[in-house]
Protein backbone atom coordinates (compact mmCIF):
# COMPACT_ATOMS: atom_id res chain seq x y z
CA UNK A 1 0.00 0.00 0.00
CA UNK A 2 1.47 3.18 -0.92
CA UNK A 3 -0.39 6.57 0.37
CA UNK A 4 -0.07 9.32 -1.64
CA UNK A 5 -1.33 12.77 0.33
CA UNK A 6 -2.73 15.15 -1.87
CA UNK A 7 -4.61 18.26 -1.08
CA UNK A 8 -7.91 17.25 -0.37
CA UNK A 9 -10.74 19.48 -1.78
CA UNK A 10 -13.45 20.07 1.12
CA UNK A 11 -14.86 23.40 -0.83
CA UNK A 12 -18.10 20.73 -1.02
CA UNK A 13 -17.74 18.98 1.95
CA UNK A 14 -19.77 16.46 1.50
CA UNK A 15 -18.44 15.25 -1.68
CA UNK A 16 -14.97 15.55 0.57
CA UNK A 17 -16.22 13.31 3.01
CA UNK A 18 -17.42 10.72 -0.15
CA UNK A 19 -13.31 11.05 -1.13
CA UNK A 20 -12.01 9.90 2.16
CA UNK A 21 -14.39 7.52 2.79
CA UNK A 22 -13.11 6.05 -0.32
CA UNK A 23 -9.44 6.41 0.36
CA UNK A 24 -10.38 4.64 3.87
CA UNK A 25 -12.08 2.18 2.60
CA UNK A 26 -8.65 1.58 0.23
CA UNK A 27 -6.85 2.02 3.08
CA UNK A 28 -8.06 -0.65 5.33
CA UNK A 29 -9.00 -2.97 2.62
CA UNK A 30 -7.50 -6.61 3.36
CA UNK A 31 -6.33 -5.68 7.24
CA UNK A 32 -8.22 -6.33 10.41
CA UNK A 33 -5.94 -5.59 13.11
CA UNK A 34 -7.74 -3.02 15.00
CA UNK A 35 -4.55 -1.44 16.05
CA UNK A 36 -3.23 -0.96 11.94
CA UNK A 37 -6.50 0.21 11.29
CA UNK A 38 -6.95 2.56 13.94
CA UNK A 39 -3.36 4.00 13.28
CA UNK A 40 -4.27 4.48 9.62
CA UNK A 41 -7.92 6.04 10.10
CA UNK A 42 -6.26 8.09 12.61
CA UNK A 43 -3.43 9.05 10.42
CA UNK A 44 -5.62 9.29 7.13
CA UNK A 45 -8.01 11.98 8.92
CA UNK A 46 -5.48 13.79 10.70
CA UNK A 47 -3.70 14.47 6.68
CA UNK A 48 -7.32 14.94 4.96
CA UNK A 49 -9.17 17.20 6.98
CA UNK A 50 -8.38 20.63 7.07
CA UNK A 51 -8.24 23.06 10.33
CA UNK A 52 -8.01 19.49 12.43
CA UNK A 53 -5.52 19.86 15.47
CA UNK A 54 -5.86 16.17 17.07
CA UNK A 55 -7.49 13.37 15.57
CA UNK A 56 -7.65 9.46 17.18
CA UNK A 57 -9.28 6.96 19.31
CA UNK A 58 -10.24 5.91 22.68
CA UNK A 59 -11.00 2.47 23.12
CA UNK A 60 -13.01 1.03 26.12
CA UNK A 61 -10.86 -1.38 28.28
CA UNK A 62 -11.80 -2.19 32.23
CA UNK A 63 -14.69 0.08 31.86
CA UNK A 64 -12.87 3.54 31.12
CA UNK A 65 -11.64 5.18 27.64
CA UNK A 66 -8.35 4.66 27.26
CA UNK A 67 -6.64 6.41 24.64
CA UNK A 68 -5.56 4.60 21.35
CA UNK A 69 -3.88 5.42 17.94
CA UNK A 70 -3.74 9.04 17.36
CA UNK A 71 -2.11 11.83 15.75
CA UNK A 72 -1.74 15.07 17.75
CA UNK A 73 0.02 16.35 20.36
CA UNK A 74 0.20 13.39 23.35
CA UNK A 75 -2.83 13.47 24.96
CA UNK A 76 -5.27 11.85 28.36
CA UNK A 77 -4.85 8.19 28.97
CA UNK A 78 -7.96 7.36 30.53
CA UNK A 79 -11.40 8.88 30.44
CA UNK A 80 -13.94 7.88 32.46
CA UNK A 81 -17.61 7.37 31.44
CA UNK A 82 -19.88 9.99 31.54
CA UNK A 83 -16.46 12.64 31.87
CA UNK A 84 -15.82 14.87 29.71
CA UNK A 85 -16.83 15.08 25.65
CA UNK A 86 -14.99 11.93 25.17
CA UNK A 87 -16.91 10.26 28.33
CA UNK A 88 -20.16 11.76 27.21
CA UNK A 89 -20.89 10.72 23.91
CA UNK A 90 -19.36 7.14 25.33
CA UNK A 91 -21.97 6.90 28.29
CA UNK A 92 -24.86 8.51 25.83
CA UNK A 93 -24.07 6.52 22.78
CA UNK A 94 -24.74 9.91 20.82
CA UNK A 95 -21.76 11.91 18.53
CA UNK A 96 -21.06 15.22 20.05
CA UNK A 97 -20.60 18.15 18.30
CA UNK A 98 -18.77 20.95 21.03
CA UNK A 99 -18.75 24.28 18.82
CA UNK A 100 -16.82 26.11 21.84
CA UNK A 101 -15.16 23.67 24.13
CA UNK A 102 -14.90 25.81 26.97
CA UNK A 103 -18.33 26.08 27.05
CA UNK A 104 -19.23 22.46 27.29
CA UNK A 105 -18.79 21.65 31.17
CA UNK A 106 -16.59 19.12 32.37
CA UNK A 107 -14.59 19.45 28.81
CA UNK A 108 -10.98 17.83 29.54
CA UNK A 109 -8.42 20.72 28.01
CA UNK A 110 -5.80 18.16 26.50
CA UNK A 111 -4.10 20.37 24.46
CA UNK A 112 -4.69 24.34 25.64
CA UNK A 113 -5.40 25.46 21.85
CA UNK A 114 -8.22 23.25 21.22
CA UNK A 115 -11.23 25.29 20.45
CA UNK A 116 -13.67 22.93 19.32
CA UNK A 117 -14.50 19.30 19.15
CA UNK A 118 -16.41 16.20 17.50
CA UNK A 119 -16.78 12.85 19.09
CA UNK A 120 -18.01 9.78 16.91
CA UNK A 121 -19.21 6.88 19.70
CA UNK A 122 -17.94 3.20 17.97
CA UNK A 123 -20.17 0.34 18.26
CA UNK A 124 -20.13 -3.09 17.04
CA UNK A 125 -22.90 -5.43 17.30
CA UNK A 126 -24.48 -3.07 19.39
CA UNK A 127 -21.50 -3.26 22.07
CA UNK A 128 -19.48 0.12 23.11
CA UNK A 129 -16.10 -0.16 21.63
CA UNK A 130 -15.21 3.21 22.12
CA UNK A 131 -15.15 6.84 20.22
CA UNK A 132 -13.17 8.36 17.42
CA UNK A 133 -12.23 12.18 18.46
CA UNK A 134 -11.85 15.06 16.37
CA UNK A 135 -10.39 18.21 18.27
CA UNK A 136 -9.47 22.27 15.86
CA UNK A 137 -7.73 24.93 17.01
CA UNK A 138 -10.52 26.84 15.72
CA UNK A 139 -13.80 27.90 17.18
CA UNK A 140 -17.00 25.88 15.40
CA UNK A 141 -14.74 23.83 13.18
CA UNK A 142 -17.46 20.97 12.90
CA UNK A 143 -21.11 21.40 11.55
CA UNK A 144 -23.38 18.23 11.52
CA UNK A 145 -22.19 17.47 7.85
CA UNK A 146 -18.74 16.75 9.26
CA UNK A 147 -20.12 14.80 12.15
CA UNK A 148 -22.26 12.43 9.52
CA UNK A 149 -18.79 12.34 7.31
CA UNK A 150 -16.84 11.10 10.62
CA UNK A 151 -19.28 8.96 11.57
CA UNK A 152 -19.17 7.16 7.96
CA UNK A 153 -15.56 6.97 8.50
CA UNK A 154 -15.94 5.65 12.15
CA UNK A 155 -18.53 2.70 10.37
CA UNK A 156 -15.88 1.90 7.98
CA UNK A 157 -13.53 1.59 10.85
CA UNK A 158 -15.39 -0.32 12.88
CA UNK A 159 -16.72 -2.79 10.32
CA UNK A 160 -13.51 -3.50 8.96
CA UNK A 161 -11.67 -4.20 11.94
CA UNK A 162 -11.66 -7.33 14.56
CA UNK A 163 -12.68 -5.24 17.52
CA UNK A 164 -13.16 -8.09 19.98
CA UNK A 165 -9.46 -8.57 19.92
CA UNK A 166 -9.18 -4.95 21.86
CA UNK A 167 -10.93 -6.35 25.01
N1 LIG B 1 -11.28 16.94 25.06
C1 LIG B 1 -11.60 15.56 25.28
C2 LIG B 1 -10.41 14.81 25.81
C3 LIG B 1 -9.64 14.11 24.79
S1 LIG B 1 -8.67 15.13 23.88
O1 LIG B 1 -9.37 16.22 23.27
C4 LIG B 1 -7.68 14.33 22.84
C5 LIG B 1 -12.79 15.41 26.21
O2 LIG B 1 -13.25 16.39 26.80
O3 LIG B 1 -13.26 14.30 26.35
Amino acid sequence: MTYHSEPHDFSDKRAGYEQLATQLQGLLAGEADPIANAANTAALIFDALPGVSWAGFYFLRGGELVVGPFQGKPACVRIALGRGVCGTAAAKRETIIVPDVNAFPGHIACDAASQSEVVVPLIAAGRLVGVLDLDSARLARFDEVDARGVERLAALFVQASRLEELR
